[in-house]
């Protein structure tokens, strides 16, 4: 215990609002931060770097594993264009793993409000953090390599979330699946064509109006007899629910929510109208406890009929726009109307309306009952959509304490990895968001997030055959595995392409894949370790590996080196020990070939993937199966590595 204590160290910046993300105590360090240059009155942090110091971690970020070069606002937003000029994304997760030549640590920034990472951006050799308000609880942890940091700052945050084992089985999902008959009818398509599924994901449209908590009658009309019948065939429905509550008179939920003052409300105690998918809504005070308890307890409604497993949406919040600040919209524009709008009026008109969503003064109009304080928004931005999940995941607890129910959310913060997983929200079908998903596993693992995964084919935009496939060949490696896209955009599930067979494999190839990809997981969640770890976590004296930013271990026994780019039939492969090669075509269709450490230039034509077997290490193939339960586990075969048993 006093060496774990004298391992970390925790530094308290004026007076930082508890997050709940770290679940030890830990005395409060006398003196600087170390490392640091600390300048309170410039509310920053400055350390300056080596040339050849190395940065990892921050979670859902862009860009690549390393995360130097850039700088990146923890401040979880609605965006779905993550392109590499973007400094949010959905996600606050403020743990850094500093590896330099004589400076090597891990830091968490425990602060529930908006802070940035400038890791060489303006000035290339000064990593500078810049804290919003300089209250924030720092921890320091020491550690002989990145693995035993990022184990040890693991074991102060909580173990990580473990979702029931069938949630490693493959999900479709589309938001436009409009009743049941559309379900019914994906389902009966991957039965025809002989490929896996699990689960079939309902986006907002089985509700009524956008009301969390309610079905739409004419769309499912007995929807506990159609979950029955679903799962009557192994398939699970998992429903969406959003964070904003629909103010519509005679609706349990938000006339439960006023009474109670349930609602997060303005600076004259009225509750914020802002409006999302069903217009005005109220938003539930997840930092309020009996809220949160309150709130959690609503998915019983659900729970009642069969569901096991949902995923919550738009909890940044998301916000299209607030009743006031329409208002004062629509004034202004009034203003101009009639006017001839030059350069400067025109572009002022242009900005009012494109400015109304997520706009960052709308988010300090309104204020939490936290721990009997109440609190700006913006002061606790970050923490509000974990602890939608948090409503979620202690509800579950209390409801069903001897199930695992499925749960992930889109946006998060360290603290949240406890009760659930996340996906990475609303990527593109760009192969550039290929890579980024593969850039992104490990900065989420080391932060506590394992269950994650990225909408498969990607979710804005028509996707292509040759996309979906390379992204299937890195998918059946990720925990969560489900193919989601946007109305309007091609349908891409499985079966309505060309090469179904290349599908079909690679689906069963997953199904075989899952006992190994199961235990390992689970390993990684007790044991605070990583799913995915960049070569250098493993090799940490070889200086190639840290090149390597598009490859990964996937637990012990593998590495993975998918192919993310357009036409490409092969791919450069370095490895930093002997391994065995495995060029897949299904499961039972496959090449072998021992190679050395160094690089190699592989084949693997669209309808192939590679796998590394590691020395002295076996990868488990079960037998193919179209559902998690029908997976034959006794007669496993084994595929050794170099110099295995
Ligand atoms: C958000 C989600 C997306 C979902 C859509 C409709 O954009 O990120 O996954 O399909 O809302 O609910």
């Amino acid at each position: 215990m006093e060496e774990v204590a004298a391992m970390v160290r925790k530094y308290v910046f004026g007076n930082p609002i508890d997050t709940e993300s770290v679940v030890k105590e830990f005395p409060v360090e006398k003196g600087n931060v170390p490392y640091f240059e600390v300048a309170i009155n410039e509310k920053t942090m400055k350390l300056s770097m080596a040339a050849n110091d190395k940065v990892y971690g921050l979670g859902e970020t862009v860009r690549g594993i390393n995360k130097r070069g850039f700088r990146y606002t923890s401040n979880c937003v609605d965006d779905h264009v993550h392109t590499e000029d973007k400094s949010s994304l959905y996600a606050a997760q403020n743990f850094f793993v500093y590896w330099g030549s004589d400076k090597r640590f891990g830091m968490f920034v425990d602060t529930p409000g908006k802070v940035s990472f400038d890791i060489g951006d303006r000035e290339i050799n000064t990593f500078e953090i810049d804290l919003e308000d300089f209250d924030a609880n720092i921890y320091v942890i020491d550690g002989d390599s990145i693995m035993d940091i990022v184990r040890r700052f693991r074991g102060i945050i909580g173990k990580s979330y473990i979702p029931p084992k069938w949630a490693f089985g493959f999900g479709q999902s589309r938001w436009g699946y409009m009743n049941e008959q559309d379900v019914r009818d994906v389902v009966d398509n991957y039965d025809k064509q002989d490929m896996p599924l699990e689960a079939v994901y309902l986006d907002i449209d089985y509700m009524e109006n956008y009301k969390d908590f309610t079905v739409n009658k004419e769309r499912f009309p007995a929807f506990k007899e159609f979950v029955e019948e679903m799962k009557g065939r192994g398939i699970h429905l998992i429903p969406i629910i959003d964070a904003g509550v629909k103010i519509e008179d005679g609706y349990d939920v938000y006339e439960e929510g006023v009474r109670e003052g349930y609602f997060v409300k303005k600076e004259n105690g009225e509750n914020l109208v802002a409006a999302v998918w069903p217009g005005k809504v109220h938003f539930p005070d997840f930092l309020n406890e009996k809220a949160r308890n309150w709130f959690g307890n609503k998915y019983k409604f659900l729970l009642d009929q069969g569901i096991d497993g949902f995923w919550n949406d738009m909890n940044e919040p998301a916000i299209f726009y607030t009743e006031d600040h329409l208002k004062e919209v629509f004034e202004e524009i009034k203003v101009l109307e009639g006017q001839n709008l030059d350069v400067l009026s025109f572009f002022k008109f242009q900005g009012l309306v494109e400015g109304l969503s997520n706009n960052a003064e709308d988010y300090k109009r309104f204020y939490h009952d936290y721990k009997g304080q109440k609190i700006r928004h913006d002061k606790v931005h970050n923490i509000y959509g974990y602890n939608m999940t948090r409503a979620a995941g202690e509800a579950f607890e209390r409801l069903c304490p001897d199930k695992k129910i499925l749960m992930f959310s889109r946006a998060s913060y360290i603290g949240m990895h406890r009760y659930g997983g996340v996906w990475t929200g609303d990527n593109q079908t760009w192969w550039s968001h290929l890579l980024l998903n593969i850039q992104q596993m490990p900065g989420l693992n080391m932060c506590g997030f394992l269950y994650c995964g990225a909408d498969t084919g990607g979710f804005w935009g028509d996707t292509t055959e040759d996309l979906l496939m390379r992204w299937t060949q890195f998918s059946i490696f990720t925990p969560l595995f489900r193919n989601h896209s946007l109305k309007d955009t091609r349908n891409q599930e499985y079966y309505r392409f060309t090469n179904k067979k290349d599908f079909r494999n690679l689906l069963r190839l997953r199904y075989a894949l899952i006992p190994y990809l199961y235990d390992q997981f689970t390993k990684a969640a007790v044991e605070d370790d990583m799913l995915f770890k960049p070569l250098c976590f493993e090799y940490p004296e070889d200086e190639m590996a840290y090149e390597v930013e598009d490859q990964l271990f996937v637990g012990d026994s593998i590495m993975v080196a998918p192919v993310y780019r357009q036409n490409s039939v092969g791919r450069y492969v370095y490895l930093p020990e002997t391994m065995k090669m495995v060029r897949f075509r299904s499961p039972e269709d496959y090449d072998e070939e021992v190679l050395g450490k160094g690089n190699h230039y592989i084949k693997a034509a669209i309808n192939e993937l590679l796998v590394f077997v590691r020395e002295g290490k076996k990868l488990p193939l079960a037998g193919p199966a179209n559902r998690t339960g029908d997976i034959n586990e006794k007669d496993m075969i084994y595929i050794t590595g170099p110099h295995c048993c």
